[in-house]
């Protein structure tokens, strides 16, 4: 379905759960956030819900995030039941990588095999410090263990000044032996709101320093909805990318809506929530009222992230965690 500025909007980001077993500090402070009671959560049959009535109106593509997705008990039953759901052509799954090797056989079993994995640094005691957890070999053996297994792997990795930026070459190398697509994220101010400001690295400083170890790089042509710029690099089996997530530059082709663990529909990642489809749910409406409504906030998704940052309802310093949005 369009949005009034032409764009197809076809794939639904839904935040399963707003606990994490890390504590990554671009994403919450030291002590965690307040998490959601669970019966806040919408349940996994409300969640199977809305992806029937959002397929029927065109959704072709669904991405379960957290918090960490697979800290849900009945996640997996979640993906039984969208893979039975003939309108989704891929279900994509981000996570930490610290919970989800059990899961390995069915996740192949169900198909579901397109994966996105946070690793911030290939450095053992950086991880740690990013994370605040030691769980860095854990995450290189899920890694390692996705690529033996066939699935389709991307690596997001935050790149923030003074902290990981020589982090950027080594995590790129892993695109030479590896088919993974490697991409570099700007940092964004959803932390809790505990840290106001970052000094940014840019998408474009990134690049630059892409450029400067493997020279001018070839770019990938770009896929309908894509954030990240992906680029080649002669002889590597995968590839890299920048995702300029602060800076705003992609806003013209987005093709996405998201719903946060307690239902709160983003039409926008800078907007704080433009309607709870729980609630709604729960007052007991039909699929058509659900289907009209949904129409109705697509048909109102702002032009892009700085509109709907001026939208926002609660001011810029108490922006949300990122494990409550779902990235
Ligand atoms: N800025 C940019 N990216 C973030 N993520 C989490 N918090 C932030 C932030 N403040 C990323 C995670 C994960 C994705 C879902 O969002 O690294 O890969
Ligand atoms: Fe957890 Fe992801 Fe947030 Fe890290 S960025 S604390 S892994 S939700």
């Amino acid at each position: 379905m369009k949005d009034s500025f032409d764009r197809t909007i076809d794939y639904v980001r839904i935040a399963v759960t707003d606990r994490c077993n890390l504590r990554c500090f671009y994403c919450m402070p030291a002590n965690g956030i307040p998490y959601e009671p669970k019966a806040h959560l919408l349940s996994y049959e409300e969640i199977t819900r809305l992806l029937r009535v959002l397929g029927e109106l065109g959704f072709r593509k669904v991405r379960f995030t957290g918090g960490e997705p697979f800290l849900r008990k009945d996640f997996m039953k979640l993906l039984e039941n969208t893979s039975a759901l003939p309108a989704f052509e891929s279900i994509h799954i981000t996570s930490n990588g610290t919970l989800l090797q059990k899961h390995l056989p069915r996740l192949k079993e169900l198909g579901v095999t397109k994966i996105n994995l946070s690793i911030d640094s290939l450095d053992k005691d950086r991880f740690h410090e990013i994370t605040r957890r030691d769980d860095f070999v854990k995450v290189m053996d899920t890694f390692h263990l996705l690529i033996a297994n066939g699935f389709q792997l991307k690596l997001n990795a935050v790149i923030m000044k003074g902290i990981n930026t020589q982090d950027i070459i080594p995590l790129a190398e892993l695109a030479k032996n590896h088919p993974v697509a490697v991409r570099f994220i700007e940092e964004m101010p959803f932390n809790g709101g505990y840290k106001e400001n970052i000094e940014m690295y840019s998408a474009r400083d990134i690049y630059s320093d892409l450029q400067a170890h493997y020279g001018t790089l070839l770019k990938n042509p770009g896929k309908h909805g894509d954030t990240a710029t992906v680029y080649q690099i002669p002889g590597y089996q995968g590839t890299v990318g920048v995702i300029a997530a602060f800076s705003r530059t992609f806003c013209n082709t987005c093709n996405r809506l998201r719903i946060s663990p307690k239902g709160e529909i983003k039409s926008c990642l800078y907007d704080d929530g433009v309607f709870n489809i729980r609630d709604y749910m729960r007052s007991g409406v039909t699929d058509l009222e659900l289907s009209e409504k949904f129409r109705e906030i697509i048909r109102l998704k702002p032009k892009d992230g700085f509109e709907a940052e001026k939208m926002r309802k609660t001011p810029k310093a108490a922006m949300q965690s990122m494990s409550s949005i779902g990235g």
